[in-house]
């Protein structure tokens, strides 16, 4: 078995990972160590089939790190920031797996997405790369759905407008949605009951409450429930968000391309009070006027997990919705067909969980790689 080292596998992103490990039945060949940031010297979780796995060990013990020939964090930026380069610069050759954004964009690493990508992965491990950044969520869950465009050399340039769920801000976030929608609901839960209430009076009452400042929005800044925020992450000062940024910048880095050969990807990035599945309505310009059923059967046929979903009222309601996506793997795509701009330009829409392909997924299939 390979020795591994796990740090952060109890937040949001490492439990939905420890989840998929135990489900694939992955630790039958992993020697699993179990890092901690605050609780070294306790229990480390047990593991079917393997039983105890000892004591957690200090997730800051470079030393104790050093050890293992693998590593792999869902535990965030801020600790690959205070952690990896004192790693590398104590000579630490092994392989680096992480979910965070602070490597993903440097010339020596990787971002993992096999069914995808697996010939720029093969071709990094064959030249010694040894970090591995899983993508952003949003770019990682729509080449899962569209990757047979971009693999097949398809795609002239994409927009993408997403609908962002409250996970991708974190678990608080997660909380914060449902108290709002409970605090909201409770402000006017009498009216509601009496049918013979008046509407724009809940509405009156609703927006008194959104606007009240009495939700707690402390994850988000404003209330999202009832609402959205047209703007996720950082300011960059031209515009544009940090996450719609990484859209072209990871996408391009991901399909290996660079250059005059990159494909130009933008749009805007909207949060909204879904869960944990972030959907994505995308504008295509296609290098060839391509009939919509060999459009399907491309990006069906791409991987396993994408699903194109026909472009009915019925199925696109039952199939295409954050809460049909949320807690599989499969990439439902739909709303495909040919727009008014010309016949080189297609609609389609797509859902992913964001905690299995944006986040964990990639990261247990690289293990699988890297542990053969
Ligand atoms: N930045 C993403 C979001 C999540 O806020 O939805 C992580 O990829």
């Amino acid at each position: 078995p390979s020795a591994v080292g796990f740090i952060g596998w109890r937040g949001m992103v490492g439990s939905v990972l420890m989840d998929r490990l135990r489900a694939e039945n992955d630790f039958a060949s992993l020697d699993p160590v179990f890092f901690s940031t605050s609780n070294a010297g306790g229990a480390a979780p047990t593991i079917d089939g393997l039983g105890d796995t000892g004591t957690l060990k200090d997730a800051y013990d470079i030393e104790a790190l050093s050890a293992l020939p693998i590593l792999v964090t869902a535990q965030g930026g801020d600790y690959t920031k205070a952690v990896h380069s004192k790693l590398r610069e104590a000579g630490w050759d092994g392989v680096w797996i992480d979910a965070a954004s602070t490597l993903r964009m440097e010339e020596s690493s990787i971002i993992p997405l096999d069914p995808v990508n697996r010939d720029v992965i093969d071709a990094g491990l064959a030249r010694g790369v040894k970090d591995f950044t899983g993508g952003n969520c949003t770019v990682s869950c729509m080449l899962m759905g569209l990757g047979g465009l971009f693999n097949n050399d398809l795609v002239e340039w994409t927009t993408s407008m997403t609908y962002q769920a409250a996970s991708g801000g974190g678990a608080r976030h997660m909380r914060e949605v449902i108290q709002q929608f409970g605090d909201i609901h409770g402000s006017v839960s009498d009216q509601l009951a009496d049918a013979a209430s008046a509407i724009l009076e809940i509405d009156r009452a609703v927006l008194a409450k959104q606007r009240s400042g009495e939700l707690d929005a402390s994850q988000f800044g404003v209330p999202l429930s009832g609402s959205l925020i047209p703007w996720i992450d950082a300011d960059l000062g031209n515009g544009q968000s940090r996450e719609e940024w990484k859209a072209e910048a990871e996408t391009n880095k991901i399909l290996g391309r660079s250059g005059k050969d990159s494909i130009p990807v933008d749009g805007l990035c909207v949060r909204i009070a879904a869960m944990r599945s972030h959907s994505q309505a995308l504008t295509i310009k296609l290098r060839e006027d391509i009939p919509v059923d060999e459009i399907e059967r491309i990006i069906d046929a791409e991987n396993q997990w994408a699903k194109v979903i026909p472009n009915t009222k019925e199925a696109s309601t039952q199939d295409l919705t954050p809460v049909a996506a949320s807690g599989s793997l499969d990439i439902p795509v739909g709303r495909i067909r040919k727009l008014s701009m010309g016949p080189e330009y297609i609609s389609a829409f797509t859902v992913g969980d964001q905690l299995l392909w944006g986040a964990a997924e990639p990261l247990r299939r690289m293990l699988k790689i890297v542990t053969g």
